[in-house]
């Protein structure tokens, strides 16, 4: 829905409009599950089920989880990932994975199998298990991270000696009904699809094998599907003007009374914080956040200051602030677009990557955290934020007008952020052009002085 309600802020519509398209476009838009995000057009998860060999009642496979998305990821907890068997399989064993059922293996004598569950659910292994359950890129706590961030961790795989399942490849079946979580709701698979063998390189590097079958998944995520409020919101703030734009009020809830179980579940800043988060933690859903009682309630503010202006050049400070108690962000990320990105110089505690999901779009870059440094956010209270600066050229279109300065758009770690209504933005003052002009010669003049000064000084 804020998707929406951002596009109409920033449009040109008229507000009479606004709300008859909204509903149109609400009611197109959430009738399907069907995800896109034009930043990442062909982002997605794909499982690859790889068949490596046959046993004497099955077979085993190789399955390999990988991240194709630019900037989303998956945090700790984790992911769990589910399927239906197409017959009556069972999983004998398994390596860097495990079912978190085992189900009713009451029929089997002798031997009995890992898993006996006609839809099985998957977890990762913690980086701690033990050498004689691991395999090669397995066993991350679940976390898989983001293609532009971190790619060699954007990969997952586990293994499984799969039994009554047919021994060629005339009798087995695919696995079908994916689910992908994440670890809530949020992704969409697709069918089970033939493809073509994967290849594996042997590790001296010298010999290429494939898999005897394989069969791809591919999964989609909606911010619709994973949560229906937003979870970030935008306040923005200038050197030209006094007004600090503050998130919009209930952005992502209400404040409700503490012992509500709902979303509106707030701390205030005197009560002794974190007792009272830990003592509504135990009352509520694990994922639900308990956050600093604000106006907007939203677990991510991400403030965006207009700090200076040179002559060719002007500078921005971009702070995060987690409010929410019971969540550090591991490898945070931010993606933004703005006019002028395709001219950023300089982010100074930030790394930062363009995205370039076509050639006409080159104004948004990704920006995350430096890693032991702020790669991670840490939950509310006064280490909780992360901040950078960012030094841009000004280009052609470079103006402090009309809220030129501000971004159209910011995601937190894939979500998008709900902006302030443009007609709040902080204006240049009526004087404008004067006063700026004469505010920029003020800056020249300090930047000079400065340097006779330290020219000068023996
Ligand atoms: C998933 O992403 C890969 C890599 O970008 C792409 O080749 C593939 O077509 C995508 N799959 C779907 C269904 O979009
Ligand atoms: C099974 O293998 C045969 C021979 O390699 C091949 O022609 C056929 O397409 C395969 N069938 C399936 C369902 O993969
Ligand atoms: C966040 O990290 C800090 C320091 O490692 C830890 O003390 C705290 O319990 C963590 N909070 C949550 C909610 O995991
Ligand atoms: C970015 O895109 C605009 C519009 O398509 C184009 O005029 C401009 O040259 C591009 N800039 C860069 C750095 O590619
Ligand atoms: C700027 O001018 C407009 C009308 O031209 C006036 O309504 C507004 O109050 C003025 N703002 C300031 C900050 O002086």
């Amino acid at each position: 829905m804020e998707l929406f309600i951002l596009q109409c802020n920033i449009g040109s519509l008229n507000k009479l409009m606004c709300p008859i398209l909204l509903v149109l476009l609400s009611a197109i838009t959430f009738s399907s599950t069907e995800a896109f995000d034009a930043l990442d057009p062909n982002g997605n998860i794909t499982i690859k089920w790889d068949i490596m060999s046959w046993t004497s009642d099955g077979y085993i496979a190789v399955v390999t989880i990988l991240n194709y998305q630019k900037y989303r990821h998956i945090e700790a907890p984790g992911w769990k990932m589910g399927w239906k068997w197409a017959k009556s399989e069972i999983i004998w064993s398994m390596l860097g994975g495990q079912t978190v059922e085992q189900g009713d293996c009451s029929k089997f004598k002798g031997d009995i199998p890992h898993c006996c569950e006609k839809d099985p659910t998957v977890v990762d292994l913690l980086p701690t298990a033990p050498f004689n359950q691991r395999m090669a890129n397995c066993c991350k706590g679940g976390v898989l991270s983001s293609g532009i961030q971190d790619p060699a961790n954007a990969i997952t795989s586990f293994q499984l000696a799969v039994g009554q399942s047919g021994t060629s490849n005339k009798t087995v079946r695919s696995p079908k009904n994916f689910i992908l979580k994440a670890p809530g709701a949020g992704y969409t698979c697709g069918s089970t699809i033939f493809a073509k063998p994967s290849k594996f390189r042997t590790p001296d590097k010298r010999r290429v094998t494939q898999a005897l079958i394989s069969w791809h998944v591919s999964c989609t995520y909606s911010q619709f599907l994973a949560q229906k409020t937003p979870t970030c919101c935008v306040s923005l703030s200038s050197f030209y003007s006094d007004t600090i734009v503050n998130c919009p009020s209930c952005t992502c809830g209400c404040q409700n009374k503490i012992t509500q179980r709902s979303a509106g579940t707030c701390v205030g800043s005197n009560s002794p914080y974190l007792a009272s988060a830990l003592a509504i933690a135990g009352k509520i859903n694990s994922y639900t956040p308990v956050v600093h009682c604000t106006s907007h309630m939203c677990p991510i503010r991400v403030h965006w200051h207009v700090k200076q202006s040179y002559k060719e050049y002007w500078r921005v400070k971009v702070t995060v602030t987690n409010f929410n108690y019971r969540m550090n962000y591991t490898q945070w990320n931010l993606v933004v677009q703005h006019p002028n990105f395709n001219n950023l110089m300089e982010s100074f505690s930030f790394n930062y990557k363009p995205i370039i999901p076509y050639k006409w779009i080159n104004d948004t870059g990704m920006l995350w955290g430096i890693k032991y440094y702020n790669d991670w956010l840490m939950q509310a209270g006064p280490d909780g934020f992360v901040q950078s600066e960012l030094l841009f050229r000004k280009d052609k279109s470079f103006t402090f007008e009309k809220g030129w300065a501000f971004p159209h758009r910011i995601y937190f770690n894939g979500d998008i952020c709900v902006m302030p209504p443009p007609d709040e933005y902080p204006q240049l003052p009526n004087e404008s052009n004067s006063r700026i002009t004469s505010l920029l010669h003020h800056q020249k003049i300090l930047v000079l002085s400065l340097l006779l000064l330290f020219f000068t000084n023996p």
